[in-house]
């Protein structure tokens, strides 16, 4: 088995600087392991914590202690420590994330958005955009939408576009706060059996759920988060 990322003690505490520099400790002293080809679930009721953790798993929030392991040719960064180039090099090669909004930059097409992955990684203009125009009719968002911005798409196609983009790499490691939220279900499905074949591509993944069926099908374990 090979590990791909763990955290050790990892805490997390919000400090509330415009609120009286209230304190809210989220997360306490997390131990997550995940293996290379392993799908992990975070559990656990709301604001116990499962956006923070994954946000922190992509150093979007700087932990208040503990570490951030992640593996990598042969190497071992941690998040907790790394410079912002070794943050861009993971987040370039390594980790892929899905939120659950889309961050919509003005102007800029869905096919770009999607390609931009492939781009960044060298990948010819012809081939990234053909690939990019698969994934898309994959996920059913309809052609007369590729040229636009994602701006003023519905949730559920915001979400397909950022899914299409997280999934155009094999990214060794996926961070998935509720990918198909928005879905109906046959798009829902659609995104189980990629996230399956992620898995047996060999990504680690860790996923938040709120749907039990979906949860069932995908998890190979349940991580619990307990909240204070
Ligand atoms: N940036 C922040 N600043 C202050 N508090 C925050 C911040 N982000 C999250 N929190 C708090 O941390 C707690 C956990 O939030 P989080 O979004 O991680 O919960 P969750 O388990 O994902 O819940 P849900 O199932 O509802 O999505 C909440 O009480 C929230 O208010
Ligand atoms: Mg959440």
């Amino acid at each position: 088995m090979k590990t791909m990322i763990q955290t050790q003690q990892l805490s997390k505490t919000f400090t509330l600087h415009n609120q009286g520099g209230i304190q809210l400790p989220i997360l306490d002293k997390v131990n997550l392991t995940v293996e290379a080809g392993e799908c992990v679930v975070l559990h656990g009721a709301s604001g116990t914590g499962k956006s923070t953790l994954l946000r922190t798993l992509y150093a979007n929030y700087l932990p208040s202690s503990g570490s951030i392991l992640v593996h990598h040719k042969n190497t071992i960064t941690d998040l907790a420590t790394a410079t912002s180039n070794q943050l861009l090099e993971v987040r370039r090669h390594v980790i892929g994330y899905v939120s659950q909004f889309l961050r919509v930059i003005p102007r800029v097409s869905t096919l770009d958005i999607v390609m931009q992955p492939l781009k960044e990684r060298g990948v010819s203009n012809v081939d990234a955009q053909n690939q990019a125009k698969a994934m898309l009719k994959r996920l059913n968002v309809p052609e007369h939408l590729w040229s636009l911005a994602p701006g003023t798409f519905s949730g559920g196609e915001q979400q397909r576009v950022n899914i299409a983009r997280s999934f155009i790499v094999d990214y060794p490691i996926l961070l998935l706060d509720e990918p198909t939220a928005s879905l109906d279900q046959k798009n829902a499905d659609i995104v189980v059996k990629m996230i399956k074949e992620a898995q047996q591509k060999g990504a680690a993944i860790v996923g938040i759920f709120h749907d039990a069926n979906t949860r069932n099908a995908v998890a190979d374990r349940f991580f619990t988060m307990h909240g204070d």
